[in-house]
């Protein structure tokens, strides 16, 4: 063989065959789940998807050079283990549609989460029911603040069970929302879950790809108190994987 063709085959060949970037190297991998965004193609990610997916997200990440694009998808796990980065922020926020509490601070939300709390809210609606949104999205410095006025008022202990620490609260994936309604006077107080519109939120939420994030059930798990009014978006097929198999997010297979 032509000895210029040899050294551009093995060159080429060199190229395909060199495997990709070590993942393992990521500090995304293994913490986060890679999945489509779009609903239809939702599904549960194993192991040989993730990476696949991953790959994906490499090439489009090196394509838009938008670091945070890895924490876009709506299955983001983030928890007291799992944070984000401080300066994260969603990148397709939008001023909530839906009706806010008089007290409501903090009304941006995705753009999709939206659209199906308005389906949701309408729902609710036509049961005779009516649903406040009191809080969306939240940045790192404002759940900073907020971490902090309560580990004033009731010690660090006491807030960790009812507050995320800064870059660990799901409020900053914009796919978080605090859901009151008037008959808990726009409260987040532990009898939202036990009013009409709590119990129909447990019952039904899944349905427009919500769950009730922190159940009564799952305390040791989630680390965190029940707290009836926090919806999570996830997207319908997986909110209804968790709502019929009695699941948290952590309890999913990595
Ligand atoms: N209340 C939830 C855990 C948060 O602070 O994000
Ligand atoms: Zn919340």
């Amino acid at each position: 063989m032509n000895k210029f063709l040899l050294v551009v085959l093995v060159l080429l060949t060199g190229c395909t065959m060199r495997p990709p970037e070590d993942i393992s190297d990521h500090p995304v991998t293994g913490t986060y789940r890679f999945v489509e965004e779009t609903e239809g193609n939702l599904s549960l990610v194993n192991d040989e998807m993730r990476v696949l997916v991953y790959q994906e997200f490499i090439r489009t990440f090196r394509l838009s050079k938008d670091p945070h694009y890895y924490f876009r998808p709506i299955t983001i796990l983030v928890n007291k283990e799992i944070g984000l980065p401080a300066d994260f922020v969603p990148h397709d926020l939008i001023k909530t549609q839906v009706a806010t509490s008089p007290r409501a601070s903090n009304v941006m939300i995705r753009r999709d989460v939206n659209i199906a709390l308005k389906t949701l809210f309408s729902a609710a609606k036509e049961e005779g029911m009516e649903l406040w949104f009191q809080s969306g999205y939240r940045s790192y410095s404002v759940q900073k603040r907020l971490y902090q006025k309560y580990v004033d008022l009731y010690g660090e202990e006491r807030a960790n069970s009812f507050s995320a620490k800064p870059g660990h609260s799901e409020h900053q994936t914009g796919l978080a929302i605090d859901v009151t309604s008037p008959s808990a006077s726009g409260k987040l107080v532990n009898d939202f879950g036990d009013s009409r519109e709590g119990k129909w939120l447990a019952e039904n939420a899944h349905t427009f790809g919500f769950i009730i994030r922190y159940p009564a059930d799952k305390t040791e798990i989630t680390g965190y108190i029940y707290e009836p009014w926090h919806l999570r978006y996830v997207g319908i097929e997986l909110a209804t994987y968790l709502f019929e198999n009695g699941l948290v997010m952590e309890e999913l297979d990595n």
